[in-house]
């Protein structure tokens, strides 16, 4: 079969990583990919919100299967775009795809189905929502509704920090909503939790638990993700029934209800307080960087977890992963998440051990002539697996060391919440 992924991140050279380890995959496509998916797969330059464009690729290359690696052409619909073209894709329909790109829609279908998750309020009017604010305690939760590239939530400790956020968002600051969700603050532990999805199951798909501030000790500002580890020290057998039965089983209902099954992906955003789970937010696609350690660990091959989704044949399907922990550093480009410079040289590369247990996930890197440049904020992931988080830990930072990119940081402290219990 020939295969397509679509994206340019880490989470994308990751798929392609494990996709390449089956004999069922003969040709393995990237659009546009990155200079690391290029050892796994063909990139094609290819912008991929113009789906017309995308489609002709496909058809072009023969593509018999693709997968969607980021939350944008999902939320804008290219499944039921390419499905309508009777091409094969591993991902949810426009639909389906709202649990991410819009928390009206997602907060909505929490109360309706009694699905644990933060009071809250939606508004697109700026005296409704300060009349809410007004009666809410603090800290309070200002999010956009759309999607905001992780950018559109913000914790506030003052009424007045509250205000700014929600006139920015009703006056447009954000071009997918001009809605609002307010939202109470729950305190606790967070905690990312996998699923496949098909028509007629799901699979628990692997926990992780990644770190979204810049700073060391979980402060200054968020990020789309500064480094991440697996399994989820957190889930426990009893935590994960609560999971299954109270958040996902009533929300895969709720979307047959309405008329659509779920297909791909499903990560959910999880805040635990007194062993009850709260959603906090639903992400249609797999997390980035938490999909470079889960591809380390699955010990099934992700071709025939995509083909199973594809024909609605999950239920016979058993997924195993391995007992080790994987952690992944994310190396970022010096400024970042605010401004950085790109185009900048990334040597030592070759100097780093690359194996089954240690990998390094390109995301914002290009390739010209033979040499690897940095192309964005986030550039490299270098995860390892290990038996034990410290010394896994240790792996990743001797080889973030041997790279020893000076243009760039990354934080240290990755799994401390854990660590430091030990
Ligand atoms: P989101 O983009 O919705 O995942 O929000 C980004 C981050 O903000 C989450 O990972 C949480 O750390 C935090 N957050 C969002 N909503 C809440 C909430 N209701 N209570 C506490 N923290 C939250
Ligand atoms: N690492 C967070 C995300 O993928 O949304």
């Amino acid at each position: 079969m020939n295969l397509a992924v679509i994206g340019s991140g880490g989470r994308e050279h990751a798929l392609c990583y494990k996709l390449r380890q089956s004999k069922e995959v003969k040709k393995l496509y990237c659009i546009p990919g990155n200079a690391g998916t290029k050892k796994f797969a063909d990139n094609i330059n290819q912008d991929v919100s113009n789906f017309e464009e995308v489609y002709r690729v496909l058809k072009d290359k023969k593509i018999d299967l693709v997968i969607v690696g980021p939350e944008e052409p999902l939320v804008n619909g290219i499944v039921d775009f390419l499905t309508e073209r009777k091409i094969n894709v591993f991902g949810p329909n426009k639909f389906s795809s709202q649990l991410e790109g819009s928390k009206a829609f997602m907060k909505n279908l929490c109360k309706k189905y009694d699905i644990p998750t933060a009071n809250f309020g939606i508004f697109d009017e700026l005296n409704t929502a300060f009349n809410f604010l007004e009666k809410s305690e603090l800290p309070i939760v200002v999010k956009a509704d759309g999607l905001a590239a992780g950018k559109g939530v913000s914790i506030c400790k003052s009424k007045e920090e509250a205000k700014t956020k929600i006139k920015e968002i009703i006056e447009g600051k954000f071009k997918s909503s001009k809605k609002v969700v307010l939202e109470e603050f729950i305190e606790g532990e967070e905690l990312s939790y996998f699923c496949v999805v098909d028509k007629n199951t799901f699979r628990f798909f692997g926990s992780a638990q990644d770190h979204k501030r810049v700073g060391e000790g979980d402060t200054g500002p968020n990020t789309g993700g500064m480094g991440a580890y697996s399994p989820a020290s957190l889930l426990t057998k009893k935590l994960e029934e609560k999971i299954i039965k109270k958040i996902i089983e009533p929300t895969l209902k709720a979307l047959k209800e309405m008329g659509n099954s779920y297909k791909g992906f499903l990560y959910a955003g999880l805040m635990i307080k007194e062993n009850e789970p709260y959603l906090i937010e639903y992400n249609i696609r797999m997390g980035d960087p938490e999909c470079q350690v889960l591809m380390m660990r699955l010990k099934t091959s992700l071709f025939d977890v995509v083909k199973s989704v594809i024909n609605n044949d999950l239920k016979n399907l058993s997924i195993e992963w391995s007992d080790e922990n994987c952690m992944t550093i994310v190396l970022c480009s010096r400024g970042y998440p605010d401004k950085y410079e790109k185009n900048i040289e990334i040597k030592n590369l070759d100097k780093v051990i690359n194996d089954e247990k240690n990998q390094i996930f390109h995301a914002g890197t290009i390739e010209k002539n033979k040499k690897i440049f940095s192309n964005g904020g986030r550039v490299l992931n270098v995860t390892s697996l290990g038996n034990n988080l410290i010394n896994t830990r240790k792996k990743c930072l001797y080889n973030l060391n041997k790279i020893g990119w000076g243009d760039g940081f990354f934080r240290k402290d990755i799994g401390w919440r854990i660590i430091e219990k030990k």
